[in-house]
């Protein structure tokens, strides 16, 4: 059985995890604290108040991931931590108190990529999942389609061209009054609109899966402004419900097209944005249609946090490759 402890920092939630291996994963502890309501206040992370808040709560995040673990440093096999990519500076609290531990109890560090670690997410919901499938990968910062060939080795077959899907999502909430973060919000509302009501355009690259959500933000934020001109009244539930189509079917669907074309029968969806419960239900619709089976973790392990990093970390750990006290934070990184 091998033991990690896992501190993710790379954004705005504090997060330490304790997994177990053992044949299949087991999450002893998952322990996330959010800035959410910090960074409401600006409509956005901040990322100084982000890094000042990870190295408020850091140590008693991992202080309580081993309480309710109930297990001591001395039982641990190693100590991984996200180091790529994400804010620097919150990147840096997390790297340094890794390393400052496993040199201090003497056991191996793992670095972690955090986008690894969100694909990862769905081994621990889908025990049975085994490469080669397709992922989706969508975030605040990232928006990826990746063939994952083997537990190590990705290829990226699709990505954005500029903003990220939880990006848009994020701005269109602000837009409408709506607040940080995005996702949720607009998935409120949506709910009880029409999603059939406005028809935003979805971008097509030649020779290319690539996605481009900035034509979108701009053409929703435009008729909102449009409205507001005229002094018309903001038909806030169908804007989100359209927009909210419009992103989800385009990620859905070509998540199922890509998978069709590598002939796989697996797909899995990552990242805060597979949180999102019509992009769940595209993908599924797709997926059934094409005899492909969907994997998506539960939200709690969709959105940042430890234990995900913790799952990523057994396969390094199982290779050898560890970090020494030579590592260092990164801003960006391809996987
Ligand atoms: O993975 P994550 O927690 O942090 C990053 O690595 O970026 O993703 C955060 C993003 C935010 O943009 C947030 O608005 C989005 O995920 N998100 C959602 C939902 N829940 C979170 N987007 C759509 N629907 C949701 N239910
Ligand atoms: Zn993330």
């Amino acid at each position: 059985m091998t033991r990690i402890l896992a501190i993710e920092s790379s954004c705005d939630e504090t997060s330490a995890a304790v997994v177990e291996y053992d044949g299949r994963f087991d999450v002893k502890s998952d322990i996330i604290a959010s800035q959410i309501e910090k960074h409401k206040l600006f409509g956005g992370v901040v990322p100084e108040v982000a890094s000042r808040m990870h190295i408020e709560c850091i140590s008693n995040v991992i202080d309580e991931a081993m309480e309710e673990a109930k297990v001591r440093f001395e039982d641990l096999d190693a100590v991984a931590v996200t180091y790529a990519p994400g804010l620097v500076g919150a990147l840096l609290v997390g790297v340094n108190y890794a390393k400052s531990l496993a040199l201090a109890i003497n056991k191996p560090l793992i670095a972690v990529h955090h986008i690894e670690g969100h694909i990862s997410a769905n081994y621990i919901s889908s025990p049975d999942l085994k490469p080669p499938y397709v992922c989706l990968v969508a975030s605040g910062g990232h928006s990826t389609i990746a063939y994952v060939e083997d537990y190590d080795s990705y290829k990226v077959i699709a990505k954005t061209r500029d903003d990220a899907a939880g990006e848009a999502f994020d701005k269109i909430s602000r837009v409408l009054g709506l607040g940080y973060p995005g996702g949720p919000q607009i998935q409120k509302c949506a709910e009880a609109g029409n999603q059939h009501r406005f028809e935003f355009p979805k971008v097509n690259f030649e020779n290319s899966y690539d996605f481009s959500f900035s034509g979108v933000k701009t053409n929703v934020i435009n008729m909102i402004h449009n409205m507001e001109q005229k002094g018309e009244e903001i038909p806030t539930n169908d804007i989100a419900a359209s927009f909210q189509y419009c992103v989800c079917d385009v990620l859905a669907s070509r998540l199922v097209e890509i998978a069709k074309e590598k002939g796989v029968k697996d797909v899995c969806l990552a990242g805060g944005v597979a949180a999102n419960k019509k992009l769940r239900e595209l993908a599924e619709k797709y997926a059934n249609d094409a005899g492909i089976q969907l994997h998506y973790p539960p939200i709690i392990l969709c959105t940042d946090n430890g234990a995900m990093i913790g799952a990523r970390a057994y396969f390094e750990y199982k290779k050898g490759n560890f970090a020494d006290s030579s590592l260092n934070a990164v801003a960006t990184k391809n996987m």
